[in-house]
């Protein structure tokens, strides 16, 4: 037996750890605090867990096919048809469908560098050339270089706004500038995975471009502001030509049955995503105020996340709060080794931080 030779030199995907292997890994008992992978720290919504102890006892049931009743809840917020939405595992899988129905292998995609992994990842396992482009100094996608770089070969740019790593976005006239002149055999794929934090109304959502008539398919997730992530459902917006072609590459019942049913009770539990989306804002402002009174730079985020550039003590202040139970995404590969990636959690928690990084640099001077 032999691999593909393209699959040969592939590298697993780097997850943020969970609770469990850091406890085991650093034989800490005392509470983690889990701010590595930008998951919600409310916990699930009380509705999703009512309706999920209720679903357990038709788990030996193949969920329902069409997905129809989630796809019209779905519709009905963005405004858009039943049949513009595209389920997926995670909206990681529609990545994946965008890859298997629209590249051939002599074809190429474009992102930013760093940017999420996954885009390059799928790029890798289709053997699909990456063209890759590094972000301005604001840390945003670099639109010019990008719009300079498209070829006849171009397919897919994939732009996750909010950026991650850096929680960077891009204005609506630098959005439409570039849309404009996108070239009609390529495909933007807006990745709003955090889009639900975004706060700034300068900044626009992909939908509005979708409803203008470009050529964007838009991701979104129920991992974060939804707090679905290990039931794992995400989902695309496009036009009507993209999202047949994308639903019919797909297994069917790839979305299981608990999520489907987390999925349609978390919609409707409108005080818990508020109440998620507040947390995060709040959050947000709270520990970047006190991370730049304490001199570090941090740089502007719309996500649940933001980025803390700590200079010089950044592996001495990560292994320190790594010690009293802090996990924290370090950032070396993605190019910036003196920087962590903090996800936003509940005051207290964030608060905790805050001391325990005090206490740390008192230690220090
Ligand atoms: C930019 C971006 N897109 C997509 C995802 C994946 O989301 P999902 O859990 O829906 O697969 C993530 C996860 O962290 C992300 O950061």
């Amino acid at each position: 037996m032999s691999v593909k030779p393209h699959l040969k030199s592939l590298k697993p995907y780097p997850p943020g750890k969970t609770i469990e292997e850091f406890k085991k890994e650093l034989s800490i008992s005392g509470k983690i605090y889990k701010m590595n992978s930008n998951e919600n720290p409310l916990g699930p919504s009380p509705k999703v867990l009512n309706v999920l102890r209720d679903s357990l006892s038709q788990i030996n049931y193949y969920p329902e096919a069409s997905y129809k009743e989630l796809k019209s809840a779905l519709a009905k917020k963005w405004d858009v048809l039943p049949e513009q939405i595209i389920l997926g595992n995670g909206s990681n899988e529609i990545i994946d469908f965008l890859f298997k129905a629209l590249i051939d292998s002599h074809e190429e995609i474009i992102i930013s560098k760093p940017s999420f992994l996954m885009y390059e990842k799928f790029a890798q396992i289709y053997g699909v050339k990456i063209k890759t482009i590094p972000l301005t100094k604001k840390l945003t996608h670099n639109f010019n270089k990008i719009l300079k770089s498209i070829t006849k070969k171009t397919k897919i740019i994939f732009l996750d706004h909010p950026h991650n790593p850096s929680g960077s976005v891009l204005n609506r006239e630098s959005w439409e500038e570039f849309l404009e002149k996108i070239p009609p055999h390529v495909l933007i794929v807006i990745d709003e995975a955090y889009g639900d934090f975004i706060e700034d109304p300068s900044i626009p959502l992909g939908i509005e471009f979708l409803k203008k008539g470009y050529k964007v398919l838009i991701l979104r997730t129920f991992s974060k502001a939804f707090g679905l992530a290990g039931l794992r459902l995400g989902y695309g917006i496009t036009f009507l030509e993209l999202s047949k072609v994308l639903d019919l590459v797909r297994q069917p019942f790839n979305i299981n049955i608990l999520a489907y049913k987390a999925g349609l009770a978390v919609l409707e539990d409108k005080e818990y995503i508020e109440k998620s989306i507040n947390l995060v804002k709040e959050g947000r402002k709270y520990l970047t105020d006190e991370l730049k009174n304490l001199g570090f730079k941090v740089y502007p985020s719309q996500a649940n996340f933001i980025m803390v550039d700590f200079g010089e003590k950044v592996e001495f202040l990560y292994e320190q709060l790594l010690k009293r139970g802090f996990l924290l995404r370090p950032l070396k590969a993605y190019g910036f080794p003196k920087a962590l990636r903090i996800s936003i959690g509940l005051p207290e928690e964030n608060e905790a931080f805050i001391k325990n990084l005090k206490d740390i640099l008192n230690v220090l001077s």
